[in-house]
């Protein structure tokens, strides 16, 4: 068995892992065509012939194969037929009672069809960790083969698996794995997702898995490099969970004597972080570009909302590009008050645009961290969108997320019955925390001088290797 510790933090939009002989603790390089080489965009590829990409090369292989490709969807014969019950057509005899119905059915022959996108080269999945809580998704199809959700992740953490052992030298069988303190409010959810990431481990080849809460992990690795008597909070904000811990730590010791005398005292946590932020973005500052708000025909009825939801969803806005849906678009654009914004929507439906809008609004939101406007803009045939965003709106569009992650810092404060006073240290991490609006609620409620921002994609990793020593 490795003589090493191993932390391996999958995370909904980056994973890292870390190594640890006891004394040292180092971070891998999991994705070297990433700008974090440090940190693996949790992304995954399935191309048609069976290819499984990983990490940065996962988006760069969809956007060069998938976009700008017309979606064509295609009703299929699945080449197998199955026995379907049918209510026969009813005995309309004078002795015929309604009630009887249920009784007069038959079986008949059905050949199994679906729609299916015919021509695509492949699927891309993002944010594996938050479709983890819903039992109803199961898993899903790709190319005629099922994927259980457990095996679309562990595709992701072999990856991991590979480099972890790569690093050590030797196969490393036991690891610490970081989890949210909620993937779900609802803990029947919490717990499948954590069962199935369990398995998902062991399918990639962790044999022994324990599980850690990520914000106590971040705590563990900043009260390592300290001998002081601290009682401290972390603030981890990533792409799906944002979740809070309250612990403290004795004065003095080795890193060891340190984690074995450290309490935790409340921990809290929502499902409400980056991707989020990025859906009201889309939703506010983008859905009205496409026509959200327009209205059609001479009974000018309002354009159906669920168009919009599966932009949003975009790894299956491919669904609505039938030869219907398209069809249906085009008129209803001859006779709308935004014609150039429906022409727009039909264009981003049939040329599978989805993924590059939330790219986009993606990177806007992270310019907004460093400036104090910037544009959103998308110009793709005739799809022609300059949008301004600035610190300001777009610090009140998301109003509403700051006020969840500020109830989760409250109950948190609340578990471990401390008032924002009593914490001598804010620790935070996560993509999230860069964010100048939720800086800004962290210095209103605890001062500027006692935020420390620890490294954003890599203190969970590090953090669950040197806990990996004492769990
Ligand atoms: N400079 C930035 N400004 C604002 N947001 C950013 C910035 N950089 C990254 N993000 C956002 O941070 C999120 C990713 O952060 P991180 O890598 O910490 O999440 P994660 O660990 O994968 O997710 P989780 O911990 O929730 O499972 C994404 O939503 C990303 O858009
Ligand atoms: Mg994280």
């Amino acid at each position: 068995m490795s003589k090493l510790f191993c932390g391996v933090d999958f995370g909904t939009t980056n994973s890292s892992a870390a190594l640890s002989d006891g004394d040292r603790t180092w971070v891998l390089e999991l994705d070297r065509t990433n700008d974090v080489p440090k940190s693996l965009p949790s992304l995954l590829y399935l191309s048609r012939d069976g290819e499984q990409i990983i990490g940065r090369a996962a988006a760069k292989a969809f956007i060069e194969r998938n976009v700008d490709r017309e979606v064509k969807l295609e009703q299929v014969d699945l080449d197998a037929a199955i026995e379907a019950y049918v209510p026969s057509e009813p005995d309309k005899s004078e002795s015929y009672r309604p009630m009887e119905l249920a009784e007069v059915r038959v079986t008949e022959g059905v050949r199994v069809s679906a729609t299916m996108e015919v021509n695509s080269p492949g699927r891309l999945f993002q944010s594996l960790k938050s479709l983890l809580r819903y039992r109803a998704f199961r898993g899903t199809e790709v190319f005629g083969q099922t994927y259980q959700i457990e095996e679309l992740v562990a595709m992701i953490l072999q990856r991991i698996k590979q480099s972890v052992d790569e690093a050590a030298g030797e196969p490393v069988a036991r690891a610490v794995f970081g989890r949210p303190v909620r993937f779900s409010v609802n803990p029947e959810e919490d717990a499948v997702a954590e069962r199935r990431l369990r398995v998902a481990a062991g399918l990639s080849g962790f044999e022994e898995v324990v599980f850690f809460y990520e914000p106590v992990a971040a705590c563990v690795e900043y009260a390592v490099t300290t001998d002081r008597d601290l009682k401290l909070m972390v603030v981890d904000i990533g792409g799906g969970t944002c979740d809070v811990c309250v612990m403290t730590f004795g004065a003095g010791g080795n890193a060891m004597e340190r984690v074995a005398g450290s309490h935790i005292l409340g921990v809290a946590g929502v499902p409400v972080a980056g991707d989020a932020i990025d859906r009201e973005i889309i939703q506010e500052k983008l859905f009205p570009r496409f026509g959200s708000q327009s209205r059609y025909g001479p009974a000018h009825l309002p354009i159906p909302q669920f168009l919009f939801n599966n932009i949003l969803d975009w790894q299956n806005l491919y669904k609505l590009s039938t030869e219907e849906t398209l069809n249906w678009l085009v008129a209803v654009e001859m006779s709308s008050d935004q014609p150039e914004a429906i022409g727009a929507l039909h264009c981003l439906i049939q040329r599978n645009y989805g993924y590059l809008v939330a790219r986009e609004a993606e990177a806007a939101k992270k310019r907004l961290s460093s400036v104090t406007e910037t544009d959103i803009a998308i110009m793709r045939e005739i799809i022609q969108i300059h949008e301004r965003l600035e610190r300001i709106e777009f610090a009140h569009i998301i109003e509403h997320d700051l006020d969840t992650m500020l109830d989760s810092i409250v109950e948190a404060e609340n578990a471990a019955q401390v008032n924002p006073g009593d914490i001598d240290y804010v620790l935070t991490t996560g993509g999230t925390c860069l964010i100048p609006a939720v800086r800004e609620m962290l210095e209103s409620r605890y001062g500027v001088d006692r935020l420390i921002q620890r490294d954003t994609f890599t203190s969970v990793a590090t953090g669950l290797a040197v806990a990996a020593r004492y769990a």
